[in-house]
């Protein structure tokens, strides 16, 4: 049973699909249609901008533990409506059911995060060098925020930027994944739901080059005062350049080549766990997920053909069904993975890990496969060992249920395979040596790091983000968030009834500089 779907500017469905209409399929079965989805244009973009200029300073003046207590109604919502929602990124993206559930938890942890946040936002307040005069900070809203999110994480990660926007007083356009659009109207419905103002929170449905000319047009006109975005490294770029030509700086979170460093003296079995989930779960298509596991040469062997097992082991299929993986996103991700990734495997490299290699089918087939491999878009797992440090396939983010595996001696030839690609998301190490985890995590330049847990799976309360290729230094999640989605101003009060000139009237102390101790 599919639904029509569409952009949603100030309360009122924008039906009449400006940009278009499409379907929106399940990719574990193509045949099925999750949704008709009526897409906006480039003015339906600027109307949703408009709408959140015109509503957002009166949100900005409602309290803010009043607007905590809106954060506190969505969350209630999504954690009565869990099943359903998980249900539907099942349906549309195709995560494994319990995958599905623990994304929908995150959107709930984030809201019950930031509800009481309402009552902190905390400013300072700070001695004067005067007397007679006080110091204080505040936090501002920014504005406008526009959030443009990628469909591998289709409503937890949205979350993280619509959540602590709404409650710092911002008012939002958010343009989930255009092949996730049946969980945007979803996820729109349950924040809207929860009490927010018209106009406070505005969906466009619509595709990225029709974002992106919106998007021109309305910080071209002053209608855009902050933008978030996942995705990957190229479109991030592009986000970067149009934000900076208007000196704004967007939250940027983009992609990674997370290493996995196994070090001699690791428990063999707790990696390999950490190895499978974290470059098999989703199959592959986190922005946390393994690139390349670096296995200190003593144990490579014996780990290659343990995790080699444990891949072949595992149950790939239905996503409703108990699987590790279910099918990739959407054909784009599918094509991707068959035309672009898999091609850059090389001579002096070795596959395992599956019966065969792409897309399974019929002809193709995946030993122990759960369900019929025709109806979805599902590709066998690959391991690819052999790996050196100048290889492509060492230093491009392959989206999918790739990993690569390489061999080191020495710990600078591991730092340079772990850091050398000039990513720096996420990095894992297995360790039982507490010298080699502090030292992993004083060298490795990416923005998360794990030691003896897998690449993925962060938890939704420490800061999120990356460097280099994976972003700007910007950090999402927990108290870090705030400064993306307010500007500090800072106040000073003067009561003396005289003007008194900072660094030129203040007192100073009188010192016997010349006293040595006899
Ligand atoms: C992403 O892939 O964009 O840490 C986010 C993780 C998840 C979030 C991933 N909690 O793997």
């Amino acid at each position: 049973m599919s639904r029509t779907v569409s952009s949603i500017i100030a309360g009122r469905a924008i039906s009449d699909g400006p940009g278009g209409m499409i379907q929106s399929t399940n990719p574990a079965d193509t045949s099925e249609i999750v949704a008709e989805v009526a897409l906006g244009d480039a003015g339906t973009f600027v109307s949703a901008c408009e709408a959140a200029r015109a509503a957002q300073p009166g949100w900005a003046s409602v309290p803010a533990p009043v607007r905590g207590r809106a954060i506190q109604q969505i969350g209630r919502l999504v954690e009565d409506n869990k099943e359903a929602l998980a249900r539907l990124v099942t349906a549309e993206v195709g995560k494994p059911y319990a995958e599905s559930l623990g994304e929908v938890q995150e959107i709930i942890d984030t809201c019950n995060f930031f509800l009481a946040e309402g009552r902190r936002l905390y400013g300072q307040t700070v001695p004067s060098e005067m007397p007679d005069k006080q110091l204080f900070t505040f936090r501002r809203p920014v504005g406008v925020t526009v959030v443009i999110t990628a469909g591998n994480f289709p409503v937890a990660v949205p979350a993280w930027y619509l959540v602590p926007a709404l409650l710092c007083g911002n008012a939002v356009v958010w343009k989930p994944a255009d092949y996730a659009p049946a969980l945007g109207d979803a996820l729109a419905q349950l924040f809207l739901h929860g009490g927010l103002p018209e106009g406070v929170f505005n969906l466009v449905l619509a595709d990225g080059p029709t974002t992106f000319a919106g998007l021109e047009t309305s910080l071209a006109r002053g209608l855009v005062d902050k933008v978030g975005f996942t995705g990957s490294t190229q479109v991030g770029r592009q986000i970067g350049e149009l934000c900076g030509r208007h000196l704004q700086s967007p939250c940027l979170e983009l992609g990674g080549k997370n290493p996995l460093v196994v070090m001699d003296d690791a428990d063999l079995d707790l990696a390999v766990e950490g190895a499978l989930f974290s470059g098999f779960g989703t199959a592959g298509q986190r922005c946390t997920s393994l690139g390349t596991v670096i296995a200190h040469e003593a144990i490579h062997d014996e780990f290659l053909s343990r995790l080699t097992a444990a891949v072949e082991g595992a149950a790939i299929g239905d996503p409703t069904q108990d699987v590790l993986y279910g099918p990739m996103i959407h054909e784009r991700f599918l094509q991707n993975f068959e035309e672009k990734w898999l091609g850059l495997i090389r001579d002096h490299h070795q596959v395992q890990g599956s019966s065969g290699i792409g897309r399974i089918t019929a002809g193709n087939p995946r030993e122990g496969f759960v369900g019929d491999p025709e109806r979805g878009l599902f590709v066998h797992p690959t391991i690819v060992s052999g790996v050196r440090a100048d290889d492509d396939l060492a230093t491009t983010e392959t989206f999918g249920p790739l990993v690569g595996v390489a061999r080191f001696s020495d710990w600078e030839d591991a730092m340079a395979l772990a850091n050398g690609h000039g990513y720096g998301l996420s990095a894992s190490i297995y360790t039982t040596n507490p010298r080699h985890a502090f030292r992993y995590r004083e060298q490795i330049t990416a923005g998360m790091v794990s030691v003896n847990n897998s690449t993925s799976g962060a938890e939704a309360h420490l800061p999120f983000g990356g460097n280099g290729k994976s972003g700007n230094g910007s950090r999402q999640s927990g108290v870090w968030v705030l400064d993306q989605f307010t500007r500090w101003q800072s106040m000073n009060w003067d009561y003396a009834g005289h003007l008194q000139k900072a660094q030129m009237e203040t007192a100073d102390v009188e010192a016997d500089l010349g006293f040595r101790l006899g």
